[in-house]
C-alpha cells in the first residue's frame, strides 16, 4: 500500500511538472510574445513563474524523495527475503537523468529566476528578455529529458 501511494504521489508530481513545462512553453510563452510589448510580458511570465517554480521546487524534490525511497523499499525487501538487489536498468536511467532534471530545475529557479527578478523590479528590459531565452531553453532541455525518461520507462 505504501508503495503504491509513493509511486502514485512520484506519477502525479512528474505529470503536474512536465504538463506546466508544456503549457508554459508551447503556448503560454508564444502567445506573450506575440501580443505583450515587453515590459508587460516579462512582468506576467515574472509572475506566472514565479508561482509555479515556489509549487514545482515542493514537487520535483517529491519526486526525486519518493523515487529514491521506492529504490530503498525494494532494496530492503529483495535483501530481508535472502535474494540480492540489483537496481533495473531502467530505474537507473530515470534516477541519472531524474537528477539531472531536479540540477536543471535548481538553475533555472535560483539562477536565473533571481536574475529576471532582478531586471524586471530594475526596469531592464533588454536584461529580462535575455534571461527569459536562457529560461526558455532549459525549460526544453527538461522537457525533453522528462519525454526521454517516460519513453523508456514505457518501451524498455
Ligand atoms: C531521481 C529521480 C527519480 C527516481 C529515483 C525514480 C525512481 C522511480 C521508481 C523506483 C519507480 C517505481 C517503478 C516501479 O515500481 O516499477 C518510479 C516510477 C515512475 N517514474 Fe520515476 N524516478 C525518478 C524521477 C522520475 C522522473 C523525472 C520521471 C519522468 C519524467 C519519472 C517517471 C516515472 C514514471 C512514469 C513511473 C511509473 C512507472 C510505472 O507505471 O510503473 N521518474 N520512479
Amino acid at each position: 500500500m505504501l508503495y503504491n501511494l509513493l509511486k502514485l504521489s512520484h506519477v502525479l508530481a512528474i505529470i503536474i511538472w512536465i504538463g506546466g513545462m508544456f503549457f508554459a512553453h508551447f503556448f503560454l510563452r508564444p502567445v506573450a510574445q506575440e501580443v505583450l510589448p515587453p515590459p508587460e510580458r516579462q512582468r506576467l511570465m515574472h509572475g506566472v513563474l514565479g508561482r509555479f517554480f515556489q509549487f514545482i521546487l515542493a514537487l520535483a524534490t517529491w519526486a526525486v524523495v519518493s523515487g529514491a525511497w521506492m529504490i530503498g523499499r525494494v532494496a530492503k525487501d529483495t535483501v530481508q527475503s535472502g535474494g540480492q538487489f540489483q537496481m533495473p536498468v531502467v530505474w537507473m536511467v530515470m534516477a541519472a537523468l531524474g537528477l539531472l532534471m531536479w540540477a536543471i530545475f535548481g538553475h533555472i529557479r535560483f539562477a536565473l529566476y533571481k536574475r529576471l527578478t532582478q531586471a524586471v523590479s530594475g526596469g531592464d528590459w533588454p536584461a529580462g528578455g535575455a534571461v527569459l531565452a536562457q529560461i526558455k531553453n532549459w525549460v526544453a532541455v527538461n522537457l525533453t529529458l522528462g519525454f526521454i525518461i517516460i519513453v523508456v520507462v514505457y518501451l524498455l
